[in-house]
């Protein structure tokens, strides 16, 4: 049986990694997920997150076109695949479906997650399995607003405050059934809708995904100190 206690679940499903983005707002040539942290690289501390669930069938990792860095990795596990990335996130993300089409059901669970988010915990990965291995769409990770939002106009000005109560930071992973992602997200940018995370895809086709409440550390790498902050969740967590 699946147990999300003890940091488990034998939940089927597979691993889509977007990792082809060149990491301008970390402001150095190397790209985020290659930078090492706590001794590793941003993106070894990914996989190690997932690698110690059992229901985890295969791994798709989008890279760069011109990725330098990858192959000198010292990655052996044989659930790992890569494919060549695209111009924006979800086109890296389409690019990795498309190679699971043939390989895996429609009603298979992808779970999309960012490359540059290292401080996600295996055991709050199973605890979502879990919660929404039941639903037909599928959901996300999130976590509440904490602050109090303000609504602000080009000039500076407050305009408003945000009822805080309805509003989530979206996160990854994103948990969805293979067919109907792979069929959202190309749909919605067919109709050049702004795609910015798996579940905007499946807004704009109709569908209402969940929201499963994560932590606060699950932080996506985006500015240079973010790696001071995530070396430490990091030596806390671990
Ligand atoms: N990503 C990707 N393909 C792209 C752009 C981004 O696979 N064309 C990946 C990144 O590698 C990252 C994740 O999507 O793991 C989240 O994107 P973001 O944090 O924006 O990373 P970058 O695009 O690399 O950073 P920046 O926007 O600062 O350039
Ligand atoms: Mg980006």
């Amino acid at each position: 049986m699946s147990s999300a206690q003890n940091n488990q679940s034998d939940i089927p499903f597979w691993l889509v990694i977007p990792a082809a983005g060149i990491g301008q707002r970390t402001g150095n040539d190397l790209p985020k997920q290659y930078q090492m942290l706590a001794g590793k690289t941003v993106l070894e501390h990914t996989l190690n997150a997932f690698l110690p669930l059992t229901g985890l069938q295969g791994i798709i990792i989008a890279l760069h076109p011109d990725d330098q860095h990858f192959a000198g990795l010292a990655l052996n596990d044989k659930r790992i695949d890569t494919v060549t990335g695209g111009k924006e996130r979800a086109d890296s993300v389409l690019n990795a479906l498309h190679s699971l089409t043939d390989r895996i059901t429609p009603d298979s669970w992808v779970l999309v997650h960012d490359a540059a988010r290292p401080c996600v915990k295996t055991g709050e990965v199973a605890s979502m399995l879990q919660a929404l291995d039941g639903e037909e769409v599928g959901g996300i990770m999130a976590v509440p607003a904490s602050d109090t939002i303000k609504r602000v106009a080009e000039n500076g000005e407050i305009l408003g405050t945000e009822v805080r109560d309805s509003l989530w930071h979206a996160q990854t992973p994103q948990m969805f059934r293979h067919g109907l992602l792979r069929e959202s997200l190309q749909r919605a940018l067919d109709e050049n809708v702004a795609v910015t995370d798996e579940a905007s895809a499946l807004e704009s086709q109709g569908y209402q995904p969940k929201v499963f409440q994560g932590k606060r550390s699950n932080i996506k790498i985006t500015l240079p100190e973010d790696f001071a902050i995530a070396t430490e969740i990091l030596d806390k967590l671990r």
